[in-house]
């Protein structure tokens, strides 16, 4: 490993070691009698696990398999998992119950399971005692390690487990298959340092860090290159990018110099921490062309007790000052948010602060979740008395003030012309094509799929809730 101020980099050796590998087991693939293997990858969570398991594509894709959807059908299973809410575990041990069948009519079948919920020393153990039919665990920090643990796999026929609790490196250069299309993720920074009381990432994900400015510059000019015209980069945290890194570049540093980067397109980020979000973030996003005036800020809670029980690090006040000072340099900014309901302790009158503030601010879409404690967590062990019956009436009612505003802003919408991004089929018979406005929000469009692709003026003719309809001018 090299490192470079306090983040830890791979070195090309290490990962020309895994290139080999995938080579070594490619030429075995190549050699089988059944023919070209096939691998399904079944990903959960948020875009940063969406990029992880383009990753995992990219090394499987190295090692000679082919994809298919079907699990029953795959060589290879491989569930990318997330651990951010009950519901999702719940899904993926839902999933892996439903393997053993696959397994039984396949012996030869690998199952392996990675991801964040890999991460946590409670699952693994589950894995490790309850479901035999699993092969290989590892987490997300071990990732660029694929290579090897699948080949341990192949060599010892044993279970293979790979979920050390790691801070994390920097991997460049392993192989990716991207989605084909309009639309790119580019991982900036993985990890994160906060410790929200709620949440289980900084556990499962390691410490914040950043990767190279020049490699990020790299990887989008070769995007916007290959035609990817709506990219967006990810992170924790991005707010804190290059923080890591000492030498003063920051991330409204990396939208500019992106930004420089010749061609037609949009670029977008998530997520944006408000305690790290700043006036020279939204003067930077206000400067410079391609980026989308477009934020995605989440608040968690209208109420400041609550804040400080959720460890944020801002108030009610700061938020909105901050929305205040956007908007005022992007005029028509669109705004989005995630929102917890029922965190431990709140009561009606907190709620109603989150309430009070989604008015005020008045979002273009909102993300709510009712809070699912996550062992380990500061607020899993905080007294949580409201039943969630309750909570999911606090829940309804927030959602349904949302709703109204969503659907009031997107009438706000008709008559007018805007430019969207074609980006793939909508499966609507009347209006076949979707597409983007610069600010996310979908238009549902009359046209031809030959148009995919394209920068186009539309018309807005009609909307609902969640989203516009339009056609070409
Ligand atoms: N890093 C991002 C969030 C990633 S998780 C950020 O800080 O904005 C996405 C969202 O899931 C969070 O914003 C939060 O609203 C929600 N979330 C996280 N942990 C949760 C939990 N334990 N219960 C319910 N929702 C949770
Ligand atoms: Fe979780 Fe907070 Fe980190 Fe977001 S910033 S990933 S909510 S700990
Ligand atoms: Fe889930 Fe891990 Fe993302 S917990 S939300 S997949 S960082």
């Amino acid at each position: 490993m090299q490192e470079s101020g306090k983040t830890q980099y791979i070195c090309e050796e290490d990962i020309q070691r895994q290139l080999h590998i995938c080579e070594e087991i490619k030429q075995r693939n190549e050699a089988r009698r059944e023919g070209t293997p096939l691998a399904c990858i079944q990903t959960y969570g948020c875009q940063q696990n969406v990029a992880d398991g383009q990753r995992l594509m990219g090394m499987l894709e190295a090692c000679g398999f082919a994809f298919t959807e079907e699990a029953g059908r795959a060589d290879l299973v491989v569930l990318n998992t997330c651990a951010i809410r009950e519901h999702a575990e719940q899904r993926v041990f839902g999933n892996l119950g439903l393997l053993t069948h696959t397994k039984r009519e396949r012996p030869e079948q690998i199952i392996v399971l990675c991801g964040c919920m890999a991460q946590e020393e409670r699952t693994a153990r589950r894995i490790r005692e309850s479901y035999r039919h699993v092969d290989l665990v590892f987490g997300p920090q071990a990732l660029w390690r694929f290579p090897e643990l699948l080949r341990q796999v192949y060599e010892t026929k044993k279970r293979v487990f790979s979920v050390e609790d790691e801070a994390g490196s920097i991997a460049e250069g392993l192989p990716v298959v991207r989605e084909r299309g309009v639309k790119a993720w580019v991982s900036i920074m993985y990890g994160c340092n906060n410790f929200c009381s709620y949440c289980i990432v900084p556990y499962v994900r390691g410490r914040e860090r950043s990767r190279d400015p020049e490699a990020v510059l790299a990887e989008v000019r070769q995007l916007v290159e290959a035609g990817y015209k709506d990219i967006t980069l990810l992170g924790q945290n991005v707010n804190s990018y290059g923080n890591d890194l000492d030498s003063g570049y920051h991330f409204p540093d990396l939208l500019e110099d992106i930004s420089r980067i010749p061609g037609d397109y949009w670029i977008r980020f998530m997520s944006s921490h408000p305690k790290d979000a700043s006036p020279a973030l939204f003067d930077a996003m206000a400067r410079c062309g391609p980026v989308a005036k477009q934020l995605h800020l989440p608040f968690q809670s209208g109420n400041n007790r609550i804040l400080r029980e959720m460890n944020r690090r801002y108030t009610r006040e700061s938020y909105l000052e901050l929305i205040r000072y956007a908007r005022s340099v992007m005029p028509g900014l669109v705004l989005t948010s995630d929102v917890i309901v029922g965190f431990p302790g709140e009561t009606e009158e907190e709620f109603l602060d989150t309430v009070s503030l989604v008015e005020e601010v008045g979002f273009d879409a909102l993300f709510t979740f009712i809070y699912s404690p996550r062992p380990g967590t500061r607020a899993a062990s905080m007294p949580d008395p409201v039943p969630r019956a309750e909570k999911q009436r606090w829940f309804d009612r927030l959602l349904e003030v949302q709703n109204r505003h969503s659907a009031k802003i997107h009438a706000g919408y008709a008559d007018r012309t805007v430019r969207v991004l074609a980006d793939g089929e909508s499966g609507d018979g009347d209006y076949p094509l979707s597409s983007r406005t610069e600010g996310n929000r979908l238009v549902r469009l009359k046209g031809d799929p030959s148009l995919i692709g394209r920068f186009l003026d539309v018309k807005i003719t009609g909307s609902n809730t969640w989203a516009l309809y339009g056609e070409p001018v």
